[in-house]
């Protein structure tokens, strides 16, 4: 059997509102064609991220009602707790509202002016609440992360030479290690439990607490499973458990792999780690058991926690970025390769030469998306990257659209619809046109920054 189906059905639906490209049009230019401007109503697929965007299950559904809401010792905490220890077996477990709600608590304790925090590559919070703390972030990752053509199957990995130096050289200011998994800013690619067990052994070796951050543990372990030699015969929960032996510690955001649309939390071994934290908690998030959260949310996590391990769920999810990717591909489109787990990413300077990176061409993709398909999907490239805090500009390393699927969300015929668009796109790509930025904040100038269309 060829085609590997949605391993579910569907029991309720959410209607898409259909609209034509005249319609798009108008919309996109009312909102100065900037995606996230867009009302969510006006997009027919929505792939602006995998993150909170879930379906959940009827086992989820049914959860919530089990949810008890109490302010303190909620059996929902309990059941929270345990789903999470059945996977990584942390002795302190603390619920946030959601990732970077951890992040924030594990940097206002580790951060600070004149530490270094290296990592293969950090997500944009986290990167963001190591440097609000005053410390440095450090990407570490290997060279053939940075390649997009590179069939390395752990593009993920972190570059163990260059942690080895970085702990030997500035060692004193390094107070944890971290590593992503899945890599989401380096394309969604993966780490090889044989990287993870070395960036362990060298934390170890440095006396440094590990960190992984793991929004993406599941895509992650099934990637190992089917990529790293001596995997393949392993349940995915055995793999995710020897991801997770050799860490301190781990932040996640629980709107990725444990298909909830809020949560999170923060998890340690160390005591006084975790007194601190629960002290910072209880200012920013609320009561140790709750943390930000719902009775009903905790319990809608610790059903998502048993559902993600799933290995059919995990065999469609994965494949569904790899036929997209197939398909692109064979139309000349190029991606960053092999995909991951969550996002096709496509590599726009490439696709459209014609656009220098100064003015756009992943934004120029993106509007295009937007309105010939209805297709709603985030410019990771100079847009997001390019503002210097001096106000001046430069291109970032790359123009990449991030085409990220939600959850058990679409189906294959919304995945044969977004590869039309593309085709019909490449009929007339030469037409794309760059942009200019009117007006933009002072930082983060994607979310909200205006633009227009040049001639
Ligand atoms: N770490 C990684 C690797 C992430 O991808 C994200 C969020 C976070 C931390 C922060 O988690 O959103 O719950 O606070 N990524 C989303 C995305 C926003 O679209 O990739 P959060």
């Amino acid at each position: 059997m060829k085609t590997i189906i949605e391993p579910f059905r569907i029991k309720a639906v959410e209607p898409i509102r259909m609209t034509s490209v005249a319609q798009r049009a108008t919309l996109i230019e009312a909102a100065h064609f900037n995606l996230f401007a867009l009302k969510s109503d006006d997009v027919l697929i929505d792939l602006l991220t995998d993150s909170g965007t879930s379906a959940m299950s009827a086992a989820q559904q049914a959860a919530l009602m089990l949810g008890d809401e109490s302010y303190a010792g909620s059996p929902s905490f309990f059941r929270f707790e345990a789903a999470v220890k059945n996977l990584m077996p942390f002795k302190h477990v603390i619920p946030t509202h959601q990732g970077r709600a951890a992040e924030a608590i594990l940097f206002s304790i580790l951060g600070g002016a004149g530490r270094v925090i290296p990592s293969n590559s950090h997500f944009d919070t986290t990167r963001g609440n190591i440097e609000a703390s005053g410390a440095e972030a450090v990407d570490l990752l290997i060279a053939e992360g940075l390649d997009p053509d590179s069939e390395y199957p752990f593009k993920g990995n972190m570059d163990l030479a260059r942690l080895e130096r970085c702990l030997t050289e500035q060692g004193d200011r390094v107070p944890c290690v971290m590593l992503t998994v899945t890599n989401n800013a380096g394309g969604g690619q993966p780490v090889s439990l044989a990287n993870i067990r070395g960036v362990a052994a060298l934390a170890r070796r440095f006396a440094k607490p590990f960190f992984i951050d793991g929004c993406r543990f599941a895509e992650n372990a099934y990637l190992i499973k089917t990529r790293e030699p001596g995997q393949s015969d392993r349940p995915i929960k055995s793999i995710v458990r020897d991801m997770f032996e050799g860490a301190d510690g781990m932040t996640m955001s629980a709107k990725k792999d444990a298909f909830a649309n809020i949560g999170g939390w923060l998890a340690m071994n160390d005591d006084g780690l975790a007194e601190s934290a629960r002290n910072r908690l209880i200012l920013t998030e609320g009561f140790p058991t709750y943390g930000g959260l719902a009775g009903r949310d905790l319990d809608a996590i610790a059903q998502g926690l048993k559902e993600i391990i799933d290995e059919d769920y995990l065999r469609y999810r994965i494949r569904t970025c790899a036929y997209i990717g197939e398909r692109l591909l064979a139309l000349g489109i190029p991606i960053v390769r092999p995909t991951g787990g969550h996002a096709v990413f496509v590599d726009a300077r490439r696709w459209l030469p014609h656009i220098p990176p100064l003015k756009y061409p992943g934004q120029s993709l993106a509007v295009a998306l937007y309105r010939e398909g209805g297709i709603r999907c985030c410019e990771i490239g100079t847009v997001m990257f390019g503002q210097r805090p001096d106000g001046t500009e430069t291109a970032a390393p790359m123009d990449l659209v991030r085409l990220a699927m939600p959850r058990r969300v679409y189906t294959q015929s919304h995945a044969d619809y977004l590869v039309e668009v593309f085709e019909e796109l490449a009929g007339h790509k030469e037409t794309l046109r760059g942009y200019k930025i009117v007006w933009a904040p002072r930082a983060m100038r994607h979310f909200t920054a205006r633009f227009r269309e040049l001639n």
